[in-house]
């Protein structure tokens, strides 16, 4: 395992070995912050943070990590820096390069945290893009290990908009960690042919088994994870009509949970969730489709089975985790 110096742009870039190590640090981590024992492992570092989305776990999240590890954080927001705008991202990776010694990233692009990656000189944590959001996955894994005592051979089935980037993401982590990954949505929203092929290539050493159905009965059945995501991500948000007429039959209800068939079932979303009128866009959406809930209903959301702000809280661990391990003063044994 090599991880100084090492960005963490996909899970793929990493194997198995290495991801069970970060959800195993994060598992540490998270015992050391519990009993108040100072794991200061970046000591007078500096860390950028750029969020060009919006972000309420991610960003506290690397705040709160960077303060805990004896690292200075820097928020950068869309609108605060030249990025893309004024400046280049191959310029502005070197100037923030030469100050800072991390940097995590939130946009839409995947090229551009690569571009960050390449030309800063420094490790960069990918805070989600379009594609990926890997960070968030540590995290969930966390989450399944710490429920189930293991991740391998759970079965983690996610539904609902198959083709998005927690959905990638998951796809690839559980298939390279050996869990049994169903994606279940409707066809025009199924993960590229490519995506599932590599899952698949990843399936056939770990163990796990893959499955993309549109068949929310056989889909769901036997699950151990049931986890969704919105149904419109950042930067769709004049899909509402059309993901709302696609995506309804996929609604994590109560009578999805029945069909699991499964007493221990978790329920799990990366979270924000739309599970209420609590929310402009939920109140926006009851006015317009007649719809209070969306991808999760609020009495699932609310339920025994609901483990999404354990998962939420788990997003700093496991940050600090990454962090740690790439920029971090640890020892990490290489066999
Ligand atoms: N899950 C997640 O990434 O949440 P934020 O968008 O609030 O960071
Ligand atoms: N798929 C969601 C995840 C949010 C954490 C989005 O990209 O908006």
């Amino acid at each position: 395992m090599e991880f100084q110096g090492k960005s963490f742009l996909a899970e793929k870039d990493f194997n198995q070995q290495e991801l069970h190590y970060l959800i195993d640090l994060s598992q540490h981590l998270k015992a050391l912050k519990k009993q108040n024992i100072p794991h200061r492992y970046l000591e007078g570092k500096n860390i950028a943070l750029l969020f060009e989305k919006t972000s309420t776990r991610t960003r506290a999240a690397f705040t709160v990590a960077t303060v805990d590890l004896g690292a200075h954080p820097e928020f950068l927001g869309a609108n605060d820096i030249q990025l893309g705008k004024k400046e280049s991202v191959e310029d502005t990776a070197k100037v923030l390069g030469s100050m800072f010694d991390g940097i995590e990233f939130r946009g839409s692009s995947q090229q551009v945290v690569e571009l960050l990656a390449e030309h800063s000189g420094v490790p960069v944590w990918n805070g989600l893009t379009d594609e990926w959001h890997p960070t968030q996955m540590i995290a969930d894994f966390l989450t399944i290990q710490e429920n189930f005592g293991k991740v391998e051979g759970i079965n983690l089935v996610y539904v609902g908009d198959g083709r998005n980037n927690v959905a990638r993401s998951l796809l690839i982590t559980g298939a390279i960690l050996g869990t049994n990954v169903r994606i279940v949505a409707p066809k025009e929203l199924y993960p590229e042919q490519e995506l599932i092929q590599l899952a698949n290539d990843y399936a056939n050493k770990s163990g796990a088994e893959i499955i993309v159905t549109d068949d929310v009965v056989q889909g769901v059945r036997h699950a151990d994870v049931l986890y969704t995501d919105v149904w419109v991500s950042m930067g769709e948000e004049a899909k509402f009509a059309e993901r709302i007429e696609q995506l309804l039959p996929y609604q994590v209800n109560q009578q999805m949970l029945d069909l699991t068939d499964n007493e221990q079932v978790i329920f799990l979303h990366c979270l924000p969730a739309f599970h209420d009128q609590e929310t402009d866009y939920g109140k926006e959406i009851a006015e317009t489709f007649g719809l209070s809930e969306m991808e999760v209903t609020d009495d699932v959301f609310r339920s025994k089975h609901a483990k999404q702000f354990e998962q939420a809280e788990n997003r700093m661990h496991s940050i600090k985790a990454v962090m740690a391990a790439t920029l971090g003063n640890l020892f990490i044994p290489k066999y």
